[in-house]
């Protein structure tokens, strides 16, 4: 089982900065989770919310504005961090590509927050050719991911399900097939042995985000998921459960 540190080393670090990339790194990390946005400008950036309120207690959109802009709000006021920036896609992968041995780029395209996102992602993996064979794209907006299906006959895309509930997982699982995702992403609340075994059953490798106790981590270990997203890259090596 994949432990992906999400965010980076999110639980020690400022969620999707460098640091918390490097330390996910030191700390042996070999999987990666991380949030794609595109600014004004069209460049790809690292950033888990749409807006800056809860990392740099600004109401600036990404959207609206450039990246010199950006650049220069301090998103890294936490734990004992004093300044970090939203690093550009590019940097990230840059730094982690030597250890990534499987990186999943999560797409926040809701409502087609950002048109051109897509084609600006598979510009940039395309540019780096030893990036397509560890790289698995997600989105909670399923158009994003039937863009990429068409764009991209290859690429391996992963299913997230939005407010997802067990009933609805057969729907799921129906959408999933039509876009020949090989992943299919569930929340914590959803891993169950009986859905976990039925997504299996469906053909898909499943992950379960977010875990970050020890003890859910090792109970979900046995249902034979394929990885989990935690916060805490040494999550199994934790004393406490
Ligand atoms: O990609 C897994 C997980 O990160 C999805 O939820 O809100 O943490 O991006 P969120
Ligand atoms: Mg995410």
């Amino acid at each position: 089982m994949k432990i992906i540190a999400h965010r980076g080393a999110s639980g020690y670090a400022p969620e999707n900065t460098l640091s918390a990339f490097e330390l996910a790194m030191k700390m042996g990390s070999k999987a990666f989770e991380f949030d794609v946005h595109l600014t004004k400008d069209k460049q790809l950036v690292v950033h888990h919310d749409y807006d800056l309120k809860r990392t740099a207690g600004s109401p600036a959109k990404i959207s609206g504005l450039d990246y010199a802009e950006l650049k220069k709000i301090n998103v890294g006021n936490k734990f004992g961090f004093p300044v970090e920036r939203i690093p550009l896609l590019e940097e990230v992968v840059d730094l982690i590509s030597p250890k990534a041995e499987w990186i999943n780029f999560e797409i926040k395209n809701d409502g087609g927050a950002y048109p051109g996102i897509e084609e600006a992602l598979l510009g940039f993996i395309r540019s780096r050719p030893a990036l397509s064979a560890k790289s698995l794209f997600s989105s909670f907006d399923y158009t994003t991911l039937k863009k990429l299906r068409v764009l991209d006959k290859h690429i391996a895309l992963g299913y997230l399900g939005h407010n997802l509930r067990a009933v609805f997982l057969l729907p799921a699982i129906m959408r999933a097939r039509a876009v020949k995702a090989v992943n299919f992403h569930i929340a914590l609340r959803l891993a169950s042995r009986l859905n976990v075994a039925l997504l299996r059953k469906a053909g898909f490798k499943v992950c379960v985000y977010t875990v970050n106790e020890k003890a859910a981590a090792l109970q979900i270990q046995k249902m034979g998921v394929s990885g989990i997203f935690s916060n805490y890259p040494d999550i199994l090596s934790k004393e406490k459960k």
